[in-house]
């Protein structure tokens, strides 16, 4: 009944458009209309106001409140938050008498007319505002799926595609002393083009879904900086600190009290101070997850930060964590929110998330496919649990089309400019199970290369795949081998393909560098129990992780795994009913955070390999 319902007012709409008759049209795109500024990292240390709570929404499926009848954009469509002047003065929106929504979030758990609706959703929200000398206003968004386009009482500030990396707009000019509203038009709708592209294993979840904040900032102000161990050594902290104006002399000081080290120093005229120190912190480590406290200042602008130091290397085969070698006993997440479904934000979300991982003897997690909130970052980091953080080049992208790559090398800038500083992110993967081909390589080559140049120590991989065996025999293969740091590959014997004959399964990993296991795994419903041979009863899950186990054991230079995946997740690709109802069921643990039996073979492996250390 209600879907019918939903296709209905769809259809209402789309008959009114025409009878709307639009106002005066102009084209809206100009200089002034892109206020967009180079991310400003540890938004969450700066002084800002939040504009996170109640929003109102008005969902517009024909986009009628951006296009006009003849789909030329509208000079006063909905982001001018019209009121009508007089009674008889016709506006066929407002955003006040709307519903609200409580951003961060995403819709389509928000409302629940909305679980499937892939469109435009406009959202508003009132503030009030005033200026402060010397000061800029920085609205900042941690992210927004797919499409973003901003206003700030009615003025056009810019726009931003891409569902999993911040953005951020200089608006102190559009604000006024007083009241004031910002106006965002929301797309998630799926495009061969886009990055991620038309299909992926997982909910396309739209909206706000992470914070807003209008962040205030002097009008030089300290944009970014990094403060790090040099590449392999644990004596050295080097960095830099960079102001939003290339403007030199600058004094900026990096103070990381604990180890009574004061760094003051003038920036050169590209405004940027660069230091490089001896010193002797306690290295950050699993085990003992030490952070700093760390200042970056300058007269006018103090910036708190916790910081920790480590090192990450590879020699032959092995990954060196401090020097040492180490085994990634991990877990791959989806940045599904534990209990209530939908898209996580919250520092609660990733406790409960990364508390089943620890549980499962997990000293290194797989956020995947893409960037997830900064929260989870900063809570491995607390919790010593090393990360891969990964961009959604995934599966089939458009490797030809230069605005695909621009848009994925730029998810892969801003997902690096925002956690440069945080030691707990250990490798950047620049895919997912992406098919073979000359343009696939040029453009895999091209972010690996990038992601190198970015930043000088952490590790470059990428999901490759081995889909089939020669017999018993599986070979890892692919020419991405050259580009990356680690060789990680999904297998999924037991559950696509050879079930039941992992135990006889061998591997050649022909390549002398770290070899990851970054998916493998089987479904189950949780609670569901019967034989070993019954897809989706967990006794099948729990076999197919005991033979995996074993197989593992015959992988030379196994440098760690990653199962698929930590919990069941909302999937439009999972329709078998009563088993799946739009879940993806490869969960150790349930939707609900109810264990599965397999949990426990993984446990015990991990328990096995910890002691094996
Ligand atoms: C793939 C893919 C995942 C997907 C998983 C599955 O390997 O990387 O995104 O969810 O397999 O099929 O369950």
């Amino acid at each position: 009944m209600k879907k019918v319902k939903h296709s209905l007012m769809v259809l209402l709409l789309a008959t009114s458009g025409c009878l709307f008759a639009g106002n005066a049209n102009a084209e809206i795109q100009d200089a002034s209309e892109n206020r967009q500024l180079p991310l400003v990292t540890n938004i969450f240390g700066r002084q800002s106001l939040t504009l996170c709570g109640q929003w109102n929404y008005i969902v517009d499926p024909l986009e009628n409140g951006y296009y006009d009848y003849r789909h030329k954009p509208l000079a006063n469509g909905f982001f001018q938050n019209k009121k009508p002047a007089n009674p008889s003065e016709l506006v066929e929106y407002d955003f006040d008498t709307s519903p609200t929504m409580n951003i961060p979030t995403d819709w389509n758990t928000a409302d629940e007319k909305l679980f499937y609706y892939e469109g435009t959703v406009w959202f508003k929200k009132s503030f009030n505002y005033q200026h402060k000398q010397g000061m800029r206003a920085v609205l900042y968004f941690g992210a927004v799926n797919y499409d973003a386009k901003v206003w700030v009482n009615g003025q056009k500030v810019g726009e931003h595609v891409g569902g999993f990396t911040p953005f951020n707009f200089d608006v102190t000019e559009v604000l006024k002393d007083g009241d004031n509203f910002v106006v965002v038009k929301v797309d998630n709708k799926r495009d061969q083009d886009n990055v991620p592209t038309l299909n992926f294993d997982w909910w396309n979840y739209g909206g706000i879904t992470r914070e807003v904040l209008l962040a205030e900032v002097p009008n030089t102000y300290i944009e970014d900086y990094y403060i790090q161990l040099a590449k392999g050594n644990a004596g050295l902290i080097e960095g830099w600190v960079k102001l939003n104006e290339a403007k030199a002399g600058v004094e900026v000081t990096v103070d990381i009290p604990e180890l009574k080290l004061k760094q003051t120093l003038k920036t050169g005229v590209d405004g940027k101070a660069q230091f490089s120190v001896k010193a002797k912190p306690e290295l950050w480590s699993p085990e003992h997850p030490k952070l700093y406290q760390v200042t970056v200042s300058k007269a006018d602008e103090t910036l708190n930060d916790e910081i920790g130091f480590r090192t990450i290397e590879t020699r032959g085969r092995e990954i060196l964590l401090n020097g040492k070698p180490v085994f990634l006993r991990g877990v791959s997440i989806h940045e599904e929110a534990p209990f209530r479904q939908g898209r996580a934000w919250s520092e609660a979300d990733a406790h409960t998330l990364l508390s089943w991982a620890k549980e499962l003897g997990c000293n290194y997690v797989r956020l995947a496919h893409y960037p997830h909130n900064e929260h989870m970052v900063r809570e491995a980091e607390k919790m010593g649990i090393m990360v891969w953080s990964e961009i959604p080049v995934y599966w089939t992208i458009s490797w030809e089309n230069p605005d695909t790559y621009q848009n994925a090398e730029a998810q892969l800038r801003d997902e690096i400019t925002r956690d440069r500083n945080r030691c707990a992110i250990i490798i950047w993967s620049v895919a997912n199970e992406t098919p073979h081909g000359d343009a696939r390589d040029k453009f895999l080559s091209s972010l690996a290369k990038y992601a190198h140049a970015n930043d000088p120590v952490r590790l470059v991989s990428m999901a490759m795949e081995v889909t089939s065996a020669q017999g018993n025999m599986n070979r890892l293969q692919d020419n991405m081998n050259e580009y990356v740091d680690v060789v990680a590959f999904n297998e999924y014997v037991g559950w696509y393909r050879d079930t039941k004959a992992a135990r006889s399964m061998v591997w050649e990993i022909p390549y002398e560098k770290p070899a990851i296991i970054s998916e493998f795994g089987g479904g189950a419903l949780q609670g569901w129990h019967g034989s070993v041979d019954q897809r989706f009863t967990e006794e099948f899950q729990e076999d197919l992780y005991k033979a995996n186990v074993d197989m593992f054991e015959r992988i030379k230079g196994l440098a760690g795994t990653s199962p698929w995946i930590l919990m069941d997740f909302r999937s439009p690709r999972r329709q078998l009913f009563g088993v799946q109802d739009f879940f993806n069921r490869k969960g150790l643990v349930s939707e609900k955070g109810i264990k599965k039996l397999a949990f426990y073979v993984m446990k015990d492996w991990y328990e096995k390999k910890k002691n094996n250390e």
